[in-house]
């Protein structure tokens, strides 16, 4: 007698236990699909960021050339040694040749030119022709004697 007032509870506690369990693994189970991962994670690796125009793990500008040169110029020393440079394209090809007879630099084949051409460009000596003239400046007349 006693029994049989029990079942019906430990029936509905059964199944109370078996909804409340199935709720809570479809939640568990929704959950992920609900929150993707944001895109830009997986997309943007931080070694290719681009930032006010440079490559942000080299600081190199960008510009047509910039992968060659991240990929046959930063492997042995790095890109600060490029950046903090000036010289002109014979400058730049002396360089590259020290470094081809000294430092082991190998054959830059087709992808010299390219490579010169945009380290002539973005890293050129600064101008240095005339001084500006003086401002304001008071000339007085030479006499003869
Ligand atoms: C195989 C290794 C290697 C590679 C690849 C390499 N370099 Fe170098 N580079 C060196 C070494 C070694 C030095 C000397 C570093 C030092 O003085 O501490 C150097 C020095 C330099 C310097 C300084 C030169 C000076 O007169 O002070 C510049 C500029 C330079 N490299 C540019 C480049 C560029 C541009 C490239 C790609 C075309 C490049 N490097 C690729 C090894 C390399």
């Amino acid at each position: 007698m006693v029994r049989e007032k029990f079942m019906p509870r430990k029936i509905l506690l059964i199944l109370f236990t078996l909804v409340v369990g199935m709720a809570l693994a479809l939640f568990l189970l929704r959950h992920p699909e609900e929150e993707p991962v944001p895109e830009k994670f997986v997309e943007v690796s931080g070694a290719q960021e681009i930032v006010d125009g440079k490559h942000v793990a080299t600081a190199l500008v960008a510009d047509e050339g910039m992968n060659l040169v991240i990929a046959h110029c930063t492997g042995c020393h790095s890109a600060k040694l490029i950046t903090q440079n000036r010289f002109n394209s014979e400058g730049w090809i002396r360089v590259i040749r020290w470094m081809q007879e000294t430092q082991n630099l190998w054959d830059l084949g087709e992808s010299e030119n390219t490579i010169v051409a945009y380290l002539s460009k973005h890293y050129a000596p600064a101008f240095a022709g005339r001084r500006i003239p003086l401002p304001d400046t008071e000339w007085y007349e030479l006499k003869e004697e």
